[in-house]
């Protein structure tokens, strides 16, 4: 008998032992995998064509978008996407990168901006707005987040974020922090960083633009955000609105000081 408790404990022991081994190479697994698919990311030439993009004349006014105003001043690219969002006093907004694209594609291309906000994502101009929003964030990579807080409305917006992620709601009452506020949590092999620290936002924040393997798709955080409401059970999220944008104030503000690493490639 006592021999045969001795033995079930070993096997117990075991079984421990083994579960333990098995959610450390998931992990370790994970960010091999991730290392191994950053050599030769396709994301390179969503970069290209968007770099190709700012340069055309388009639109029904035919005319480039190389006097768009990122924050930084017309054309300025280099550094805008580590101060964005921010506020714009034409149009009195605190936007992200993708609606302030979508803003120069309407006042210097003559775009239809409200037609294209309720295109599907990725889909026509949207599509045109995720390779800008792709090189433009391409030529901050390595460059640390630092976006300003000056501007009321820039502060009532990272109050706003940091309130729309706590927030519960919905069938199954989910927040953004119930999948992404603590350390080491993961769905099967995804990892969910902990955005709610400096690290976990600059991480998760700071990959997107980012190419998904799982779909062959380039998403920009519009996209990404509007993803996570899905898997939140909230109802679709327009392109642009108020709350992602508020959102991505809170992440950006958190991450500040961490170096950018878009356009990452993920699952
Ligand atoms: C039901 C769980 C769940 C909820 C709720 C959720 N997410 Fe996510 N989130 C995920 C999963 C799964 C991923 C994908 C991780 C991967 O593929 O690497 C993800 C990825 C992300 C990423 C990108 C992370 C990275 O490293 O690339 C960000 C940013 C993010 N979520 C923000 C949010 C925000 C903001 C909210 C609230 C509006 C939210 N999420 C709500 C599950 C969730």
């Amino acid at each position: 008998m006592r021999r045969l408790s001795a033995s079930l404990a070993a096997v117990a022991l075991a079984c421990v032992a083994s579960a333990t081994w098995a959610q450390k190479t998931a992990s370790d697994g994970i960010a091999e995998y991730r290392a191994m698919l950053q050599d030769g990311n396709p994301a390179d030439l969503f970069e290209a064509k968007g770099e190709d993009l700012w340069k055309q004349a388009r639109g029904p006014k035919k005319n480039k978008l190389t006097q768009c105003d990122l924050g930084k001043g017309p054309g300025v690219v280099k550094g805008a996407w580590v101060e964005m969002p921010r506020y714009f006093a034409d149009t009195q907004k605190v936007q992200d990168l993708e609606s302030r694209l979508l803003t120069c594609m309407e006042t210097l291309q003559g775009f239809d901006a409200e037609q294209i906000r309720n295109t599907p994502y990725g889909q026509g101009e949207q599509a045109t707005i995720t390779a800008l929003a792709t090189w433009v964030a391409a030529e901050s990579k390595g460059m640390a987040f630092k976006l300003p807080q000056t501007h009321a409305e820039e502060k009532r917006m990272f109050d706003l974020g940091k309130k729309l992620f706590f927030v519960r709601a919905g069938t199954h009452d989910f927040a953004c922090a119930t999948c992404h506020s603590q350390e080491g949590k993961r769905i099967r092999l995804q990892d969910l960083p902990n955005l709610t620290t400096k690290a976990g936002a600059g991480s998760g924040f700071g990959a997107w633009p980012a190419y998904r393997v799982s779909n062959g798709q380039m998403w920009g955080m519009q996209l990404r955000l509007n993803d996570c409401y899905r898997q939140q059970r909230f109802p679709y999220a327009v392109f642009g609105n108020e709350a992602s944008t508020a959102l991505s104030v809170y992440l950006g503000v958190t991450a500040e000081g961490v170096a950018t690493t878009a356009p990452a490639i993920r699952r």
